[in-house]
């Protein structure tokens, strides 16, 4: 076995931990998504382009609302995690359509070359998601204002980040004086369905059995 460097065993002796986000992080985000967007696993080469589902799922969280996006730093600076939300989903959709769709559609005017893959979610309906963010205005909006995307690289799974990055989150919203917070979620999705279960979610009035909308209180 080659010897281990210095620099790799200092890297490998220390652990995890939650930090807010910065501008630095925006290109690891892009990759967490990416790696996690299947359902779950890793989405890299489904659509014609790799930082498509990171430019509807995540960039524009981080944009938009840097101060509520939280890594999981490994310990060397390298984010391996994330959980980003917004407070207000309804000026989020404003600003959408002011500051993200034209620069999106500028990027992707149509779909790019077949990639083969023929995913359930398809280039084309990934498109209209980042050009028509209505899609994002559920009519529980009162009591769920906020919503969030959570992501951790599968080396990370299981460990207690899921859960911590929810707290950390819950509690900047509450802060923030924002009474819930929801998400949706790809129905296959059953490992992330059984963490929200287990985290106290709650199915939304308007849920649907193929595209279910989880939601919970911001106190704890
Ligand atoms: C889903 C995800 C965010 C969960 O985070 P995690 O760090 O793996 O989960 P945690 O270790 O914090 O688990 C928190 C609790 O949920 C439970 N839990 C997590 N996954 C579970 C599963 N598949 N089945 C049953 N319970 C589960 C844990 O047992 C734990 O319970 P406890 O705190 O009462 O002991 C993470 O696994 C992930 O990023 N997965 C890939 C991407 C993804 O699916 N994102 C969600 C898209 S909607």
């Amino acid at each position: 076995m080659p010897e281990q460097t210095s620099a790799e065993a200092a890297a490998e002796s220390r652990h995890p931990f939650i930090r807010p986000y910065r501008a630095s992080d925006r290109g690891d985000v892009a990759r967490i998504c990416t790696l996690t967007a299947a359902g779950g696993g890793d989405a890299t080469g489904v659509y014609s382009d790799d930082l498509l589902m990171p430019e509807v799922f995540a960039l524009p969280y981080v944009t938009f609302a840097p101060e509520l996006a939280f890594v999981v730093d490994d310990g060397t600076g390298r984010a391996v995690g994330y959980i980003i939300g917004v407070a207000d989903t309804a000026a989020f959709v404003d600003w959408w359509n002011r500051e993200w769709t034209p620069g999106f559609v500028a990027r992707h005017p149509e779909p790019g070359p077949a990639t083969g893959r023929d995913p359930k979610f398809t280039e084309q309906e990934l498109l209209d998601a980042g050009r028509k963010p209505e899609r994002m205005l559920i009519a529980e909006l009162d009591g769920y204002p906020a919503h969030l995307h959570i992501d951790l690289l599968p080396e990370l799974q299981g460990q207690g980040f899921g859960r911590r990055l929810i707290d950390t989150l819950r509690d900047a919203l509450a802060e923030r004086g924002v009474p819930g917070l929801h998400l949706s979620m790809d129905p296959g999705n059953v490992s992330a369905r059984a963490f929200y279960d287990r985290l106290g979610f709650v199915e939304l009035a308007s849920s649907k059995p193929n595209s279910p909308l989880l939601g919970i209180p911001t106190a704890r």
